[in-house]
């Protein structure tokens, strides 16, 4: 595949997999994907297997994410993980503003930028979650809805600590309901998104940093997807539990 920048794909294992079933899937994606070396993979466990997880991939292929992260350093934030626990298990990207995060905790683009801001700080690179609702893309309000928050989710980023993120465009309506974008609503989606990058930092920036789609990436799609000019990469949500789709995923984008 013919891109300056690397494809980047991403495992959101979610509320999901005890210590065991990570350790079988992870081991399993070892060997499986072993010999890639075009795409950048990454698994993002809950907290509770980062521990084992890391030392599964150790001298792998695999790097590590995490699903959320404080904005704050220690202290009394009962609950939290800071940025500093993340870098003991040697994680090296965290997931951050993700549409369930957004609903259920409340999180505002406010957030989403301190906390990403934190992450810079401490050398994480974050992957900042945007989409519409399936709602406001009937109102016409998508563009809009996907300016609003990457002007607010990357607030106060310097153009470097911009190109060190990702960003995951994952259309709300897409996420675990089986219905994809199409290509054509992905691509435009991607290419919108980098053109307000541009605004918000300048044209070679915005050229450098990767655009994730997320939201029913399957097997059977991810070729298409991942062969549009502004996708470079997938956040997979449920075909990343299991060895065989992740790696069929992966193995089809190359
Ligand atoms: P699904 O792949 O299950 O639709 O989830 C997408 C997602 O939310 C990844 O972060």
């Amino acid at each position: 595949m013919n891109k300056d920048r690397k494809l980047i794909i991403a495992g959101n294992w979610k509320m999901n997999k005890t210590v065991a079933e990570a350790i079988d899937l992870v081991n399993g994606l070892k060997r499986e994907l072993a010999t890639v070396k075009e795409v950048d993979l990454v698994v993002a466990p809950p907290f509770t297997a980062l521990s084992e997880v890391t030392r599964a991939i150790l001298d792998s292929n695999i790097r590590l994410g995490a699903q959320n992260m404080s904005e704050h350093n220690f202290g009394a934030y009962t609950g939290e993980i800071c940025a500093a626990m993340l870098k003991e298990f040697s994680v090296r990207y965290v997931i951050l503003g993700h549409s369930e995060r957004r609903q259920y905790q409340k999180e505002s683009n406010e957030t989403i930028a301190r906390k990403a801001l934190a992450a810079h700080a401490a050398s994480l690179k974050p992957i900042v979650c945007i989409g519409e609702s399936l709602d406001e893309r009937k109102g016409g309000q998508m563009e809009q809805v996907l300016e609003t928050q990457l002007r607010g989710s990357l607030a106060g980023f310097s153009n470097d600590q911009l190109e060190e993120t990702i960003i995951a465009y994952e259309p709300v309506w897409a996420i675990g309901t089986g219905v994809t974008a199409t290509t054509e609503q992905a691509q435009s989606a991607h290419a919108f998104i980098r053109r307000v990058l541009a605004s918000i930092a300048d044209e070679a920036t915005a050229r450098r940093v990767r655009i994730q789609y997320g939201g029913s990436v399957k097997p059977s799609n991810a070729r298409e997807l991942m062969s549009q000019p502004d996708v470079d990469g997938a956040l997979v949500g449920g075909a990343s539990l299991e060895i065989r789709s992740f790696t069929e995923i992966v193995k089809n984008s190359i």
